[in-house]
């Protein structure tokens, strides 16, 4: 299926889509989120927070621990590997998280490597002019494929 692609004219855009788009979301999905610093991977992350009726203002990339938690809808798993290794989510069991019962988002998943998921979300963000971006949505995997009609629909009028 083809990707859906979408301009974001603001941060405050960004978060909402993230926010609709929670919706669609489901115990043990995989969120992973590329783009560069700057590119909104923590704005459209507090977005699907609040979708998930958790208060934004608590959504921050972890920085004294290996993830943060928060709870919502849904449990979500907040990773950030510009910050953390591949090898600090092998030490830490990332297996229990990622395939658990909640949603598992990660920012700068180009770090990922071989511990990239079988199945999962991909937002893609990338930088256009001063306050757009482009936001990539697809999905990888049956689960997620099989559900992309739905999201879809989401980001429709
Ligand atoms: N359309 C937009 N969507 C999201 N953020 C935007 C947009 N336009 C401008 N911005 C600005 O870009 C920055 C995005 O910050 P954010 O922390 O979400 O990025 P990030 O991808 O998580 O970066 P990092 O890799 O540093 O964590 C904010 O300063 C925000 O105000
Ligand atoms: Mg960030």
């Amino acid at each position: 299926m083809k990707p859906i692609t979408i301009t974001s004219h603001s941060y405050k855009e960004t978060l909402a889509l993230g926010a609709r788009l929670a919706k669609v979301f489901r115990p043990g999905d995989i969120l992973c989120l590329f783009g560069d610093l700057g590119a909104g991977k923590t704005a459209f992350t507090k977005g699907v927070a609040r979708g998930l009726r958790i208060d934004p203002h608590h959504v921050h990339s972890p920085t004294f621990t290996l993830m943060n938690i928060y709870e919502g809808r849904l449990s979500v798993y907040h990773y950030d590997l510009y910050r953390i290794s591949a090898d600090d989510l092998l030490g830490m069991g990332y297996e229990e998280f990622f395939y658990g019962k909640g949603l598992t988002v990660i920012e700068w998943s180009e770090r990922l490597g071989p511990l990239l998921p079988k199945a999962y979300w991909k937002v893609e963000l990338r930088h256009g002019g001063e306050d757009s971006r482009r936001i990539i949505l697809s999905a990888e995997g049956e689960g997620p494929l099989a559900r992309l009609g739905d999201l879809r629909r989401l980001t429709g009028p």
